[in-house]
Parts: C-alpha cells; structure tokens; sequence
C-alpha cells in the first residue's frame, strides 16, 4: 500500500528526479545519501505498517519541524524526502553535576553562603565588642565607684574609732584593704574586656605602669624589655590578656615581698609560636620544696595551663628567681606582622588626608 500523504506525516515520500535531489543538495540543505542496502529504515517500512499503526505513529510527538529531508536510491530511481529526526540527544547532556550550569550555580551558592557566613560572624563580634564595652562602663560607674565610697567610709570610720577599740579598729582596716583589692581586681576585668585595649602594646603598658609603681616605692631597680613596635601590634586574645597579667602581677608581687632583692629584671618575647615572660629577680631565693604552701605559685601555674601553657620557678637558696612562662599564641606572627603594617599604611593614609 502507498504511503498517504498528509500535512502532519512524519514521512513524506515524493518521488524526483536525481536532478532535484542535485540541486537541493547544492542549496544547502543539510542532505545525506543512503546507499541502497538491506537495512530497513523507519522511512521505508512506512509504507507496510498498517492503519492502525500508521495513526499511532501520527498521534506520535514527532512533528514536521522535526524532520530531515533525505535523498535516497531504490529499484524504481530516487526519491527525495522528509524523515523524523530521531530524538535529539541534548548537547552536554549527562549526569546533573556535570553539566555547567549546575557547576556555576554550585560555586554561585558556595560564595553567596561564605559571604553570609563571614557578614553574621562580623556582625557578632560587632555585637560582642559593643557588650563588652557596655559591661566594662558599668562595672566602672556603679560597682566600682561602690567599691570606692566603702573604702573611704572605711578609712574615715577607722581615724574616728576610739582609742583601744582594736577589733573594730582591725575589721575596718580589712575592709577597706578588702575594697580595695577588689577594685584592683575589677579594674584588671574592665581592662581586660575592653575590645579597644586588645593590642600587645596594651598588655606591656599595663604590666610596665604596674611593675613601676610596685617598685619604686621599694627602691628595687626595674629593667624591662619588650618586642619591638611592629610585634606590639599583636592582637591578643581577651583571655589571653588577663591571665597573663594576672600571673604577671603575682610574680611582681611575690618579688616585692619575699625576694629582698635589689635589681628585678623582666623580659616578654614573642617567636613564631610562643609568648614568653620571665621575671627574674638578684633576691635570696628559695628551697622550693621548702617553701610554705601559698596560692600564688600553684595559681600561675594553673593560669598558664588554663591557656595551654606553662609555667615555671627556677630558683635556689641563694641565688635569686626566676619566673618562667611561655603561653602558645594562635595567631600566627607572620599574619600579625602583615596586619600591623596594613593598619599602619590605613593610618598613614588617614593623618595624611588630613593634612593641610
Ligand atoms: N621571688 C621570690 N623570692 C623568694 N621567695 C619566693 C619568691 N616567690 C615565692 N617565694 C617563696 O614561695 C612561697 C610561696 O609563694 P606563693 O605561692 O606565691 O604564696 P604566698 O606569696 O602567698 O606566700 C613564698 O611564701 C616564698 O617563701
Ligand atoms: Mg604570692
């Protein structure tokens, strides 16, 4: 039976002449031959298919735009037609996550989320900061000007006490040196919170302004050495800071009262990893397995463990001591050094806008 034909055909056979199909090919189109062999093609086995089978390929999704003409040889001559493409194959397709859209749209999303990731985590610390500062103003306004009107209540109370009143006279002199260690303590706590005092330099102002004050009063010969400027830069960790200056004070404080020393000198050093502080004293020293069990000592050492550190006592009857402690530093000096140069050029470059 003849193949029909009709406007939604997917095969549409016409018979034409070979120069036709020369022409058609030289226009163009996007031809191909077949050679005649005993494959039978979608197109030619057509023809047979019954009725029935010719509408259900009809009703098929193939439509006229997706045909491809074609030229081919039979017994009778050539003939020239339309022939379904077969089902385009997508360019590039595959599995999902190889194709380049999604890769693109995957590195899209991993940079959207690193960048919301870094803006919430600088906008926690912003907040950290502000809380920090918010605290440590109303520990200084409320508790600590307390602390002070206690300690003055104390003193006056003391000098009006009468004469012989001993006890009372006692308990109101603890009083007093009792507020006024725990302003001591409560102005190292603001310090130590205060996100604008985070720098190296800060610690080493605060330990040489104490370590002075401590000393002067004694006539003991103070010698200190510190980093250099560009190591000073050094961003410290909160923790960091208070302990190390609480270990700090309590060396200076053990020198003043048990050493009877002339000369006290401290180092703070930083290399690639460590911080090291040393306080060394020309005092008597001490048998440390003699020595009477007090807080101090024990306490350092737990401050420097607390930060992964350690702390050491060297010393011998005799012969002076010395206080060694070297605290691990996470960040990394290279990027410390970096950092302090970058803020020196920003602030280079911020007095010299405003120079006439
Ligand atoms: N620099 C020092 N020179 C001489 N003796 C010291 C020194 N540091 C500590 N000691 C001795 O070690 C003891 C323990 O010190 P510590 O643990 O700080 O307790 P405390 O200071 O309360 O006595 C001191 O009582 C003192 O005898
Ligand atoms: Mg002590």
């Amino acid at each position: 039976m003849p193949p029909r034909s009709s406007a939604c055909s997917t095969v549409r056979s016409v018979r034409a002449p070979a120069v036709i199909a020369l022409i058609l090919l030289c226009s163009g189109s996007a031809f191909s031959l077949h050679p005649p062999g005993p494959t039978r093609s979608p197109e030619s086995s057509f023809a047979n298919r019954t009725e029935g089978q010719q509408r259900r390929d009809r009703r098929s999704q193939v439509s006229r735009a997706s045909s491809t003409p074609r030229v081919r040889r039979s017994n009778t001559g050539w003939t020239a037609g339309m022939v379904a493409a077969p089902p385009r194959v997508l360019e590039g397709a595959g599995p999902l996550w190889q194709r380049w859209w999604f890769i693109t749209l995957l590195v899209v999303l991993g940079a959207v989320s690193a960048w919301a990731l870094l803006k919430c985590r600088a906008t926690r610390v912003r907040q950290l900061r502000k809380v920090r500062t918010r605290i440590g103003r109303d520990l200084h306004d409320d508790i600590g000007s307390n602390l002070t009107r206690i300690a003055v209540l104390c003193e006056a109370l003391r000098e009006q006490s009468t004469a012989g009143d001993a006890a009372t006279e006692a308990r109101l002199t603890s009083i007093g040196r009792i507020s006024r260690e725990s302003i001591a303590a409560m102005s190292d706590i603001i310090w130590a919170i205060n996100p604008q005092q985070e720098c190296l330099t800060d610690l080493v102002r605060r330990m040489r302004e104490h370590a002075e004050e401590v000393f002067a009063e004694r006539g003991i010969a103070l010698s200190f050495s510190a980093p250099d400027q560009g190591e000073l830069q050094l961003r410290l960790d909160m923790d960091l800071r208070r302990e190390v200056l609480l270990i700090f004070k309590e060396a200076i404080t053990n020198t003043a009262r048990h050493a009877c020393c002339s000369r006290v000198a401290v180092s703070l050093r930083l290399d690639s990893e460590f911080l090291h502080l040393e306080v060394t004293d020309d005092g008597i020293g001490f048998e440390p397995s003699d020595a009477p069990g007090g807080n101090g000592v024990p306490s350092m050492r737990r401050r420097a463990a607390r930060l992964s550190g350690r702390c050491g006592v060297r010393t011998a009857p005799g012969r002076g001591t010395s206080i060694q402690v070297r605290i691990p530093l996470k960040q990394s000096r290279a990027a410390a050094t970096l950092l302090a140069r970058i803020r020196r050029v920003q602030e280079f470059a911020r007095l010299s806008r405003f120079e006439p």
